[in-house]
């Protein structure tokens, strides 16, 4: 059993400190779905005609020459759909989070700080999960689906890697939560015109996600350097791989989406993720976590070809969501 030694986190002053001012962060700056979302306000109604669903640039499909060249109408059509397809992706991997973390509580000790915390950022999950489904049932496609049928199968990971291997499980949660924070970032920081209701919601998202992110940060950096060599081998390894994959489940529209809007295959595979903008894109999304797999000892030869192999090798960031630098 890769787990069965006490965590060296278990009586770790500063630890515990860390996990204190996060648990009073949930509870000073945190949102409830239906009071900090006006969800009847006029400007948050949605309308079939408004340039606000067209794809920014940001997107890379919306910055593909294919979705450009088609008419407005179907732009925003096209924008609408996977703007209510990424909260459905993101509910479905929020729901499993959730799950994952319930299953991960049951052995933890009393005493341990870490109870208290991770119950409050499941709370914030099942408030996201229900934040993601109002926008979603709002935006009136109920045809859009959120996870394929065999990111599913790959989930089923989630559950030995929780009891046995929980530095995997926590290097699943962020490769699930560092690309729709890097996206909902980027749009927010970019200035795109975004419909109110979305730009409320990643408000709000990308709020409380810094929380979960430093903490999913803070237990690995503390908790890998002290497995023995063979568990912190793998995971070196398994680390850019669950990036990669995860980052395809959560980025990647399902093929409903492709077939719904006749999307040529071709145009798919520039935007997910062959042509170099793409490419740049992805490499982009990984900066704090090469940061974090270089300070908790995760780069060997072996994890640097991984790296490269995915395409999502490149530079450290130097603090956290540090712009990409020119040098990526
Ligand atoms: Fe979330
Ligand atoms: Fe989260």
């Amino acid at each position: 059993m890769l787990s069965t030694a006490p965590k060296n986190t278990a009586t770790d002053p500063e630890y515990h400190e860390i996990l204190r001012s996060l648990s009073e962060g949930s509870v000073n700056r945190h949102f409830d779905p239906y009071v900090d979302i006006d969800w009847d306000a006029p400007e948050f109604a949605v309308h079939s005609d408004d340039p606000r669903w067209i794809m920014p640039d940001e997107d890379p499909l919306g910055r593909h020459p294919w979705y450009k060249a088609q008419s407005i109408d179907r732009q925003i059509a096209i924008g609408m759909w996977r703007q209510a397809g990424i909260a459905k992706v993101g509910l479905d991997f929020e729901q499993l989070l959730i799950r994952g973390l319930m299953q991960y509580l049951i052995s933890v000790p009393n005493g341990d700080p870490e109870f208290r915390y991770i119950t409050h950022e499941a709370a914030e999950e099942c408030n996201h999960t229900m934040m993601f489904q109002e926008m979603i049932n709002r935006i009136g496609y109920h045809d859009v689906v959120g996870m394929g049928t065999i990111d599913r199968k790959l989930t089923m990971i989630i559950w030995p890697a929780v009891k046995y291997f929980p530095e995997l499980f926590f290097t699943m949660i962020l490769g699930g939560e560092e690309p729709i924070d890097h996206l909902q970032k980027s749009l927010l920081r970019g200035g795109v015109d975004l419909h109110p209701m979305v730009q409320r919601v990643m408000q709000i998202h990308v709020a409380e996600e810094a929380r979960h992110i430093s903490f999913a940060h803070e237990y690995l950096r503390r908790n890998v350097p002290g497995m023995n060599v063979v568990t912190k081998t793998a995971l070196s390894v398994l680390f850019p791989i669950a990036m990669r994959i995860m980052l395809d489940m959560i980025m990647t529209p399902p093929k409903e989406f492709v077939a719904k809007f006749d999307i040529p295959a071709e145009v798919m595979r520039d935007a997910y993720w062959r042509s170099p903008q793409s490419q740049l894109t992805m490499r982009n999304i990984f900066g704090d976590v090469r940061a974090l797999a270089t300070t908790s000892g995760m780069i060997n030869p072996v994890a640097k070809l991984t790296w490269r192999l995915l395409g999502i090798d490149g530079p450290v960031t130097r603090y956290r969501s540090e712009p990409a630098r020119k040098a990526a």
